[in-house]
């Protein structure tokens, strides 16, 4: 087996699909754009949900990248060998171009010829078939074929071989997994037989199926492969690394963790140190694709994340009066700088978000602890002998101090009470805020449906953002966009409060170039290019060498916005209604923020086309 740093891992599987004909994409940012029902990105493909349902990619049908991505369902589990919430996704990606055999073999050749791992060391599984799609007996085949034997393939329910929608509705499909053997002595079995032996490392979706909102799967227009390989987990691999912290690139900063540590050693130091090695590491990247900590959507995540690393720092016995988070952030920066240049970009601001939350959630535990003490001095004052805190008095703790659930057992713990978590659980739902709520489930994960609605409201977007140059100046940038099923949210830089007049005009703008019906097309130009014809939107690594610049509007009936975007959008304005903007209010220092709805426009709407 080749022995190979992470960041050699990283760049020897770009090359490798490179020499396959794919071209290299940049990866997206963290918070995903002009997608509403997801927080963050969380695989490969989220990006590319427009490519997969069939508009063309301007870079073509064979792409591979490496995607930043944070998944939090999983958030109980870190602190094991192999779970983390933010991960390096590797991918490669079929556009209704090649499709299982080709997606196999070039996978098999990458593992065994470049990475060198020993047959006898991987496993794989398939889908096993059910009422909605047949058994693939097709992958297991090629699988066959390649050399891996019968008894180390194993056939499985959609609970574990299926892949997507990442939402509710969306591409998905039967997917094929491959495994490395992580267990002691020879590999034996299967991941059915021996599951907690097999460790994933890799997975190849074949999304066929586009999952409607009534739970039925239709197949989609052309058949995709989507696949995500664990950078940290095959770098453990190649590594002999017992877990993904002692890799290349986690390992220094779970050493910067450990060199802080004032408590004995005890079963659960280890899986402290490792929670705050990830929390942290995922914290960093999220504010560098410009997140902070806050209370709603991605900053409630955000500040989740941080104040359970604070936690487990306080278990550890680890000072946290507030340079306790940058400079575990500070390690995080060292490791990744040379690959992801805005994090280094971004460090001052890094450090100081994290600092500034620290020091407030240091205060806040202060006082939040102050309270919780008395409270149990008074109950056992109260002395009926039953040592448990009420769900509603934890859920009190958890909403005015920021206490987390586990926070208060911990402390309660310390006086030998438990707290009533069934009950804390019923508080939180019949209390959570609507955002709370909202980010919940957003969290879960959830894709945008490219519904009409949401097609319409994105056009409109673009309609919105042109009026808003034309109203206000050339300074409106935009530096945020949220679509759901009812309405669009625009966030734009401006330094003031839009005037009555002034929002008047931007909506009679938008209104003005429904009614004149103007098509909507777009044509592929590169990122210079589309710079040189006045196209704006944001021009940064993000996009690939070539881009799709939006068009509204035509020569006939003049332009009236040029954007680069990936699309779609409906194919004449008309289609869009009527806009009415509901609210303008400031969403941060220097940005405000629109919320508008739609109305009046056609159920089914045609997509815009290349011109
Ligand atoms: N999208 C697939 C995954 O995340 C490849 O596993």
């Amino acid at each position: 087996m080749k022995s190979l740093s992470t960041d050699q891992l990283r760049q020897a599987y770009l090359d490798f699909f490179q020499t396959k004909g794919h071209a290299v994409i940049p990866g997206a940012p963290l918070v995903p754009e002009n997608d509403p029902t997801v927080l963050f990105t969380t695989a490969g493909m989220h990006p590319l949900v427009p490519y997969l349902l069939g508009e063309p990619h301007p870079a073509g049908k064979r792409l591979t990248d490496v995607q930043r991505s944070v998944r939090t369902q999983d958030i109980d589990e870190v602190g094991d060998a192999s779970h983390l919430t933010f991960f390096e996704m590797l991918g490669n990606w079929s556009l209704g171009d090649y499709f299982k055999e080709n997606a196999i073999s070039m996978s098999f050749e990458f593992l065994t010829k470049v990475l060198e791992i020993p047959v006898a060391w991987l496993a794989v599984t398939c889908f096993e078939g059910d009422k909605d799609a047949p058994r693939d007996d097709e992958s297991a085949g090629i699988w066959k074929k390649l050399g891996i034997p019968e008894d180390r393939i194993a056939f499985m329910p959609k609970a574990n071989n299926w892949w997507g929608p990442a939402g509710q509705t969306g591409p998905c499909g039967p997917d094929t997994e491959m495994f490395y053997w992580v267990g002691e002595g020879e590999p034996t079995g299967n991941p059915k037989t021996h599951e907690k032996e097999w460790m994933e490392i890799w997975n190849d979706v074949f999304m066929q199926y586009n999952k409607q909102a009534d739970g039925t799967f239709v197949p989609l227009k052309q058949q995709n492969v989507d696949t995500g390989m664990g950078l940290e987990r095959t770098a453990a691999v190649l590594q002999g690394a017992k877990s993904a912290y002692e890799t290349d690139r986690l390992k220094p900063i779970l050493d910067a963790v450990k060199q802080l540590v004032t408590v004995p050693d005890s079963p659960d130091t280890i899986r402290h140190e490792r929670i705050i090695v990830d929390h942290l590491r995922s914290a960093t990247f999220i504010i560098a694709d410009g997140v902070q900590p806050s209370n709603v959507d991605q900053g409630y995540i955000l500040r989740r994340l941080i104040r359970r690393a604070i936690r487990s720092a306080r278990t550890l016995g680890i000072e946290h009066a507030g340079s306790f988070t940058p400079s575990i952030a500070r390690e995080v920066i060292k490791q990744y700088g040379h690959v992801y240049p805005h994090v280094k970009a971004k460090e001052a601001e890094i450090l100081d978000a994290l600092g500034k939350e620290e020091q407030q959630f240091g205060k806040t535990l202060q006082e939040g602890l102050k309270v919780v003490n008395k409270y149990i001095v008074q109950t056992l004052g109260d002395s009926n002998g039953l040592k448990r805190i009420p769900g509603d008095v934890a859920f009190h703790f958890y909403d005015t101090y920021g206490f987390p659930l586990e926070l208060t057992k911990e402390i309660v713990g310390e006086h030998g009470f438990t707290v009533d978590e069934e009950g804390f659980k019923k508080a939180f739902e019949a209390h959570q805020s609507l955002s709370r709520a909202g980010a919940e489930q957003k969290f879960k994960g959830g894709l945008q449906d490219h519904s009409g609605e949401t097609t319409k409201l994105h056009t409109a977007t673009h309609l919105l953002n042109a009026a808003l140059r034309k109203v206000l100046g050339d300074h409106v940038y935009q530096k945020g966009s949220n679509i759901t099923a009812e309405r669009l949210r625009f966030d734009f830089s401006h330094p003031d409060k839009m005037t009555p007049e002034q929002v008047k005009q931007a909506e009679d703008l938008v209104n003005e170039a429904i009614r004149k019906d103007l098509p909507v097309t777009y044509h592929v130009t590169t990122v210079d290019g589309a710079k040189q014809e006045g196209a704006i939107g944001v021009f940064d690594a993000r996009y690939g060498a070539e881009v799709k610049v939006y068009v509204v509007g035509d020569d006939a009936k003049g332009i009236f916005s040029k954007e680069i975007c990936g699309g779609p959008h409906v194919a004449r304005t008309g289609m869009i209604g009527n806009l009415k903007i509901q609210k303008e209010e400031s969403s941060s220092a220097g940005v405000r923020r629109i919320k508008a709805v739609i109305s009046g426009g056609p159920e089914e709407v045609e997509v815009a086309k290349e011109a």
